[in-house]
């Protein structure tokens, strides 16, 4: 299905933290279906669309907390800027959804463009920043890994158009 993706990963996004690295190929992979969900252009695609924007809200959520943790753990000074860029990213994609939910001027493929554009930026040059700040250390030997303990857990939800339903996904805990 490469060819209905609108963003493919490539080693240059990565920022040297594997952790970080797998999470930005799955916002990658939430964005592709995004994406697809557009292009289908059918009636169904519209609750698919809605159901993916959740989950990648969701996502995003659990992404910049790690990346939060991550700073603050290591005392990088670029924290109070790159978590601004989080928290304003959050503001503007929840305000979408709403605009979509309430009917309002909302265009689904301009949204993807807008996610895809954000990300990719995002990746390049704060995130790689702070990675760059990390492997310094690393090189210098003021730490020798970010310690973070990551913990698998099972989350259920309801499933919002099927009451009968109920989804199970993978969760990670940052302890
Ligand atoms: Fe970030």
């Amino acid at each position: 299905m490469a060819d209905n993706n609108i963003v493919t990963w490539h080693s240059s996004y990565s920022v040297g933290i594997p952790l970080i690295d797998e999470q930005h190929k799955e916002l990658i992979n939430l964005t592709n279906k995004l994406f697809t969900s557009c292009i289908q252009g059918k009636e169904s695609s519209k609750v698919i669309f809605m159901r993916t924007i959740r989950g990648t809200v969701d996502y995003v959520g659990y992404h910049f907390g790690t990346e939060e943790k991550v700073m603050e753990r290591i005392n990088y000074p670029g924290l109070p800027s790159h978590k601004k860029e989080h928290t304003d990213f959050v503001k503007e994609v929840l305000h979408e959804v709403e605009e979509f939910k309430n009917g309002k001027k909302f265009t689904p493929i301009s949204f993807v463009h807008y996610l895809k554009d954000w990300v990719l930026t995002h990746i390049a040059v704060t995130d790689k920043l702070m990675g760059d700040y990390i492997l310094n250390m690393k090189r210098t030997g003021a730490i020798n890994k970010v310690k973070l303990k990551v913990k698998a857990v099972t989350h259920t939800e309801e499933d919002a158009n099927d009451p009968t339903k109920v989804n199970t996904s993978k969760r990670f805990v940052i302890e």
